[in-house]
């Protein structure tokens, strides 16, 4: 059935069937379009494993609804620029920014987003990076060399 409710993903227009528009995000990207890059940690808000930008601001899809955010823009990492995505994963080999993945998506969506200007009032753009993402493996110190040499 038509409900006329649609989101922008990674530059593609989908037609949110129905029975989406009351779950989650996160669980739309991954199970409808498989984008698996989203990943989920802590399914609260803490952990930003699902980052995903949001009309170009970060946002963790694990916190929206589907039917809230339609007609809105969203990217994963699967739609950053090619160029990004090897850039940010050579830096990760040559600091040591990457042990088994699973925050990796989540920092390189901050990382695209630091290093286009974004950033927070107030707050060093590093300090930002770490706050909003967990990395149960504790590689925090090379990735903050990693988007200070790609900002
Ligand atoms: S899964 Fe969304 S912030 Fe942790
Ligand atoms: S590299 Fe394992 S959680 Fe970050």
């Amino acid at each position: 059935m038509s409900t006329g409710k649609y989101l922008r993903v990674n530059g593609t227009e989908y037609q949110i069937p129905g029975q989406w528009l009351g779950r989650r995000l996160l669980d739309y990207l991954r199970h409808e379009l498989r984008l698996v890059s989203v990943k989920e940690g802590c399914g609260e808000g803490d952990c930003g494993a699902c980052t995903v930008f949001v009309d170009a601001e970060p946002m963790c899809a694990c916190l929206l609804l589907c039917g809230v955010v339609a007609g809105r823009n969203i990217i994963t990492v699967e739609g950053l620029p090619q160029d990004f995505r090897q850039r940010f994963a050579q830096l990760c080999e040559k600091h040591g920014g990457l042990q088994c993945g699973y925050c990796t998506p989540g920092f390189t969506m901050m990382s695209a987003w630091l290093s286009g200007g974004g950033t927070e009032t107030g707050k060093d753009p590093l300090d930002k990076l770490l706050a909003g993402n967990i990395c149960r493996c504790s590689v925090y110190q090379q990735l903050k060399k990693v988007v200070a040499e790609l900002t």
